[in-house]
This record gives C-alpha cells, structure tokens and sequence, in this order.
C-alpha cells in the first residue's frame, strides 16, 4: 500500500492506511501493546489489539526499528484525546506490521533533548543524536533560514556564484588549510577563508550583485561560537556605499525574524550604531550584548559598529590588517594612509553587525583603485615582489574597469544559533568538528597510505611531543 506521511493522517479517519518510520516508544500493556510512530512528519499513536494478527511482532520490536505499520485511523474515545498535541485526537489500530529493520539498543536516549549526554558520544553516534526532536528542529530550522536568505537575494536581483574551494589563499587572519598536488608536486591548494577576492572580482566581471551561501576554512582553534568549517551568506554590491549594505542587510534582518520567528522581539529598530571608538568608550568591547533583559533569548538587540581601525598590532609586534586589506580608508583619513603616518589611528569603511554579544557579520566598502590597494600592501610591509606573487591577480584586475564595490558576510552558522536559542554552533550544524577539530563520527584528521604519500611527493617529519 502506498505510503502515508503522518502529518496527513488526521484527514483520513476510518480508512487504511500504511505509515512507515521508526518506533519512537512502545508499552506493552500485557494483552495489548502501545506504541507512538514516528516519520519526518511527526509522531502517531498506535495501538495493536489483542486480537490483531500483529500482535507477535508488537510483543518482539523494540524502540527505533524500523516498520510499516498498516491499520485504520479511528478518532480516540473522548477521554483519550490529548488536545493540542499533533494527532492527539486519532490513533492508529494496527492491522499488521511489517518489520524493515531491527535496531540495536542506541548507546543514548534521543527521546530526551540529548543535552544531558556527552558531547563526545552524540558526535561519534551524530546520525542518532540528529534524530533527537530538538536537533531534527535545528537543522530544519537552519534550511529555513537559508532558504529566506536565498530568496530574499533572489528577490534583490542578486546572482548565486559558486566559487571555488580548491584556490589561492586569501588572507583573513588565520591559517589555512592546504592541498597537496599531485600534478604538481611541492605545490598547494589552499582552501578558502573565505570566497572575498572572488566576490570582489565577479564585481570586476560585472555580475553586480554576487551572493552565495559559501562554506570557509579556517585553521583556527574551536571555540563555541567558532569552527574550522563554517558557513556564510556571503554577498557583494557594486555602485554602493556603506549606507546602502547597511540597510539592505537592516531590512533583510528585520523580515527574516519576522517572518521565521515572529515571537522574538527586535529591541531597537532602526538598529543603532556606533563608530568603533563610541563603542570602546561606552561599553569598552566592540560587541556589545545591548538586551535590555539579558536572560531572554527571545529578545534580539542588534547594532551597528562602523568606523574600524584599518590597521592593528599584532601580538608580534608587526602590523596587519584589522579586518582585511582590501577594505577601502575613511575620506578624512587618506592623507595620512597616502603619506603612511600614524597607521593605527586610520579608519577603514569597514563595519560589523552585532547580535546580542556576537559579532554576526563583518564587511566593508572595498579598495577598486590599484594605486590604493598598493599602498595598503606598502603599508602592511609586503614586499613589490610579494604583492606580485601574491595579489598580482587583483591589481591587475583593478586596472580593467573594476567598480566601486562593497559587501558583507554574516554567519550562517551563529544567526541560526541565535535565534534557535542555542549555546554554541555546534547544535546548529549537522556534522561538526570537536572543539578540538576532530570529526569522532568519520575519524577525521586521519593518515593518508604511503602510496598516497609517494604520489604527492611527501614524506612526513612528525615532531613527537
Ligand atoms: P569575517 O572573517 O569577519 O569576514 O567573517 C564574517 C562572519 O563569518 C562568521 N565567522 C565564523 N563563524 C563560525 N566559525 C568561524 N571560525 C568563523 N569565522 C567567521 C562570523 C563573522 O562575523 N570576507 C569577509 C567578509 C567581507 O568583508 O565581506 C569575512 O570573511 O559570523
């Protein structure tokens, strides 16, 4: 019999019907048994009669097998009805149960949220753990969310580029994951940090308006709000100005939480802003958490900080770029960046989206000019010869008609975990890594055979620690 989905059961009572799924719990009473059906739709009781020739086999199975159940939907006695809960007023009274698969007792209970189990055990078993109701919601809820995000760029005229993942490096402040060559031994792939120099070269290409939903890599160490592989909705505008990022990204925000979660409460809309130095005065942080009640997840308090340094010293003393060198300088400080005085008190176009604390975004109005963008590199201290090699790509390309341009990138990975009301990305991320950086379900990093070695051209000189 074709199968139904159980969500549809309610429409369909006296006929038979097959659903098919998982036994999510089971009481045997003695002379009859219960049990509550579960399929990606939702949950159904069931009840097998004594006298139901299924009732062998609903003495023998066990929670999480795998079944087609047949039987008649019939409305519940009126004291049985549980109301409010999805199909509390229907019940299935099995006719027969064809069993498609036994299960081995699972080494946690994912009837419960799963937050009471190690961490360790629900990555190693993740495809058990992801059938927990909490985290089936958080991964529906993220395709959600991307899905708006994907729409409402759509809607803007925005085209979806796929970039690619095997490239050269592009430097946004951490290290990066490489791939060894075979065709070209002694060379490396790197793995992107992320897609920005080819958002700004689609703008170069024309497209205007690039967005797409980009995994990065970043050879960082975890933290909760942070992973080696994360996700951004990354997006670039050509002809625009910082306002017009901030308030496309403003309304786009606003609607994505009044559509998705319209219980939550924006505190302040417009959402303020502050300049980088405001922020470091008031709140003495440039990711202030600006809920007027702090225990509420439900309340969402966004805010704008602009006017970043472009500049920053790092730890070692030399000087880097605060978010990345391509950002562009504030008018009111080109004169010192052209005449290379007192860098760390330049001023980039560069801002940030704030979330309750975290920094959900961060972009810029980028350098177009090649002069400029070589005054940056000067200034960072690399080497004519090291720009060549390096970012010669990008000069050249300013030199072909590239146009003003400016973009942004907020985390996929830590709006979803916001705004499901979740303690850290990992929950909102099917298959993440440790904080460690290890995947304990795959077994990742693992060694690679000798064979494969010999073909890339490496052999391994492992300090012991
Ligand atoms: P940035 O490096 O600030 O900017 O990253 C933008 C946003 O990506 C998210 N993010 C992360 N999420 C999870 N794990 C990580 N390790 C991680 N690192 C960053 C954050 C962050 O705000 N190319 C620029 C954007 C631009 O200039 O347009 C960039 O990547 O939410």
């Amino acid at each position: 019999m074709k199968r139904t989905y159980i969500k549809d059961l309610n429409e369909l009572t006296s006929q038979e019907v097959t659903i098919k799924g998982w036994v999510n719990v089971r009481r045997d009473q003695g002379k009859m048994v219960f049990m509550d059906m579960r399929d990606m739709t939702g949950l159904v009781q069931c009840v097998v009669l004594p006298g139901s020739e299924a009732i062998e086999t609903a003495k023998e199975m066990r929670t999480e097998w795998v079944l087609a159940v047949s039987g008649v939907v019939n409305k519940r006695p009126e004291k049985n009805i549980k109301a409010g809960a999805q199909n509390g007023d229907i019940e299935l009274e099995v006719k027969n149960i064809e069993v498609l698969n036994k299960a081995e007792v699972l080494p946690f209970d994912i009837s419960t949220d799963t937050k009471g189990v190690g961490e360790d055990m629900r990555l190693k078993y993740r495809y058990l753990d992801l059938r927990s109701d909490r985290m089936q919601k958080n991964i529906r809820a993220r395709d959600k969310i991307i899905s708006f995000f994907r729409d409402y760029m759509h809607q803007n005229d925005f085209v979806e580029i796929e970039t690619p993942i095997m490239m050269k490096g592009t430097p946004e402040g951490s290290r990066e994951y490489v791939v060894p060559s075979r065709l070209y031994q002694g060379k490396f792939y790197v793995l992107p940090q992320s897609p920005q120099q080819f958002k700004q070269l689609s703008m170069v290409a024309g497209f205007e308006k690039y967005f797409q939903i980009a995994r990065c890599m970043r050879d960082e160490d975890s933290r909760g709000d942070r992973q080696p592989e994360f996700t951004q909705l990354d997006y670039e505008m050509s002809f625009v100005e910082q306002e017009d990022v901030l308030e496309y990204t403003e309304k786009m925000f606003i609607e994505l939480v009044q559509t998705l979660y319209p219980n939550k409460k924006i505190t302040t809309v417009p959402f303020p802003r502050f300049t980088f130095a405001e922020t470091m005065e008031k709140y003495g942080m440039d990711k202030p958490d600006l809920r007027q009640d702090k225990n509420n997840p439900d309340e969402l308090a966004f805010a704008w900080i602009t006017d970043f340094p472009m500049f920053e010293k790092k730890d070692d003393g030399t000087i880097a770029a605060a978010h990345h060198p391509f950002c562009s300088i504030k008018p009111e400080d080109k004169e010192k960046f052209m005449k290379g005085e007192d860098l760390f008190s330049i001023r980039a176009n560069s801002y940030d989206l704030v979330l309750n604390g975290f920094e959900l975004s961060s972009g810029s109005i980028r350098i177009h000019d090649r002069a400029e963008q070589k005054q940056v590199f000067k200034l960072l201290n690399i080497s004519e010869e090291e720009q060549q090699k390096k970012f010669g790509h990008m000069l050249e390309a300013f030199t072909y008609g590239a146009p003003p341009h400016g973009g942004f990138a907020p985390g996929i990975d830590r709006t979803v975990m916001l705004l499901q009301n979740e303690p850290n990305i990992r929950e909102v991320i099917a298959y993440p890594k440790t904080g460690e950086g290890k995947d304990l379900m795959m077994g990742a990093p693992s060694e690679i055979s000798d064979t494969q070695l010999r073909e890339l051209g490496l052999t391994l000189n492992i300090k012991k620690k």
